[in-house]
């Protein structure tokens, strides 16, 4: 024996998440010990599940050490999936970077909406998602419409690059291509489907934001000019212009808007289909269609 401190080897979970837990509650966090196990499970490589079914493991100090700096980041209310990298979206895992948007559980009701337009899920169909950001959107129908094609169109070309890695690694790169854009730009239809959310914060309530969202999602992919419509009066001519008769235009809006972007798009000759609530009882997703043909 020599006459030094015995080193701490390690750890055991049960206590780590209660210390840690205590912190993120006392930080305001909502849900302490999920977001807890979350980190531990992703430090440690064990997974949330594992952190959850044995208390008593003892976690490395290595480890231990490199949980408590990303429980340090939380407490400075850095969004969980912005520690951890990425985000499920639609039972998806999407690579989430200071370029993109955390992807939200209220934009799958886009997605929703657009597959609830589509008679048949194996037709071959053209889509384009203007501001993808990681792809999560667009990525989410091809994995749903195995023999459609889609176009993502972003303005940062990092968010772009991004968005192209989500697809590779989702095993949807064939059937997805990524650009560089502002908005519709030079692009000619005709498209069967158009997605969207855009930038939709009016400029004067960025500054009351929730700290996780005004400090780590890119302002780009937030502030929708002075009434947070100004995308919308872009989008709406152009997306009436690159739709095929018969196709869907399905665009997020924030509360409060879907009456406004409903009429944008009515008055480039769209016909209001829809106005699709979210799990929050929100109307979020305004569902336009252009007129089929009729025939003689
Ligand atoms: C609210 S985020 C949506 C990201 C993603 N579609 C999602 O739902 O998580 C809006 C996106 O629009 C992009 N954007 C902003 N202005 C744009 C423009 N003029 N043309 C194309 N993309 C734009 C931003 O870079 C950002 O990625």
């Amino acid at each position: 024996m020599t006459g030094s401190a015995p080193r701490v080897t390690g750890v055991e979970i049960g206590a780590l998440i209660q210390a840690a837990a205590a912190r993120l509650q006392a930080a305001g966090i909502e849900a302490p010990t999920r977001e807890a196990r979350l980190l531990l499970g992703h430090a440690s490589g064990l997974g949330a599940t594992r952190i959850m079914a044995y208390p008593e493991q003892v976690i490395d100090a290595v480890t231990a050490e490199t949980f408590q700096r990303s429980i340090d980041r939380r407490v400075a209310r850095e969004p969980v999936a912005r520690i951890l990298g990425s985000r499920e979206f639609w039972s998806l895992d999407f690579t989430v970077t200071p370029a993109t948007l955390d992807p939200r559980p209220d934009s799958e009701t886009i997605v929703e909406a657009a597959l609830d337009r589509i008679p048949d899920r194996n037709s071959a169909l053209n889509i384009i998602d203007f501001g993808t950001g990681t792809g999560c959107l667009l990525l989410a129908l091809l994995s749903e419409l195995p023999h459609s094609f889609g176009l993502g169109v972003d303005r940062s070309e990092a968010a772009a690059r991004v968005a192209a890695g989500n697809a590779r690694r989702l095993g949807l790169a064939g059937r997805a291509q990524f650009i560089v854009g502002d908005w519709a730009g030079a692009l000619s239809g005709p498209v069967d489907l158009i997605v969207s959310n855009p930038p939709y914060i009016p400029a004067g309530d960025i500054a009351r934001l929730e700290p996780e969202v005004r400090e780590h999602d890119p302002l780009t992919a937030l502030a929708g000019g002075a009434d947070g419509l100004d995308p919308y009066r872009v989008l709406a001519p152009e997306t009436a212009r690159l739709l095929r008769p018969g196709g869907h235009v399905i665009l997020e809006v924030g509360q409060g808007q879907a009456d406004a972007v409903a009429g944008l798009g009515v008055a480039t000759g769209l016909v209001l289909r829809e106005l699709r609530a979210d799990l929050g009882g929100i109307a979020r997703a305004v569902v336009l269609g252009k007129p089929a043909l009729s025939r003689k």
